[in-house]
């Protein structure tokens, strides 16, 4: 049986419209999770919803610990995760309040930990990467998006960039020239974590600001905040129709 876990990040601390019936603590053998996993129903299915940054939003991206948060998932059984992020967007079709389905990613983080692996005498196993996002869910978030008739881009190259701060913009041109189409700070190692412990991930992201350099002003926090809180009922949405077509058929 398909057991779906949702990761909200910033914006979505709080996901609404969650009925929760539990709040469960866990402890991994890599410490807690950002936060206690939510047991409840959206829109009348089952799902656990875990806010990354913590439940007053107080851990920056790179003191997540994504492997507490993957780990704690997967010991209560997830089988498959969707994972909420706010991002910067690059190319030009990724305009503010877009949800963009990502199927690549290119990893710009540094010195996180990456990997459930390099334990003493642990055997360890290469994963396969080429697709770093799972094709059935990303299908679903597509057709989800469909049935809620939000504008949202059907594929895209995840930066994923250190943070906190946001880049500069020589940083997003490079970023560009690679072929990175949006920019957040959270996607890494998640998505990898996912895949080694054997978990179906799949990224719904909403855009909140011009990346930096694109924009005609330069970042307004004030129209992020605003852009996000616009954005946080297309997502409720796009969950819904994404849960209703059954994220694992
Ligand atoms: N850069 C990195 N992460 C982000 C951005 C950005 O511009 N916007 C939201 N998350």
């Amino acid at each position: 049986m398909a057991i779906i876990a949702i990761i909200g990040g910033t914006g979505l601390t709080n996901m609404p419209g969650l009925t929760i019936e539990r709040r469960q603590m866990v402890k991994t053998i890599y410490g807690a999770p950002s936060s206690p996993l939510i047991h409840g129903q959206l829109n009348g299915k089952e799902v656990i919803f875990l806010a990354r940054h913590g439940r007053r939003h107080t851990i920056p991206p790179h003191m997540i610990n994504y492997r507490a948060n993957l780990m704690a998932l997967h010991e209560v059984g997830v089988t498959h995760v969707i994972a909420l992020a706010s991002v910067g967007g690059i190319a030009d079709d990724c305009e503010d309040k877009k949800i963009v389905i990502p199927d690549q990613i290119i990893d710009y983080t540094n010195g996180r930990a990456h990997t459930f692996h390099g334990a003493k005498d642990d055997t360890f196993e290469h994963i396969d990467f080429t697709e770093p996002y799972s094709a059935s869910v990303r299908e679903k978030l597509i057709e989800g998006c469909k049935a809620a008739k939000v504008p949202f881009v059907a594929d895209g190259v995840y930066g994923a960039t250190q943070g906190p701060r946001l880049e500069t913009a020589a940083e997003i041109r490079r970023m560009e020239n690679d072929g990175c189409t949006i920019v957040g700070m959270t996607g890494m190692p998640e998505a990898s974590l996912a895949r080694e412990l054997g978990m179906e991930y799949g990224c719904c992201a909403m855009v909140v600001n011009r990346a930096a350099g694109k924009g005609v002003n330069g970042i307004n926090f004030s129209e992020v905040e605003k852009n996000i809180g616009e954005s946080v009922g297309n997502v409720q949405r796009v969950l819904a129709e994404t849960l209703s077509g059954g994220v694992a058929h």
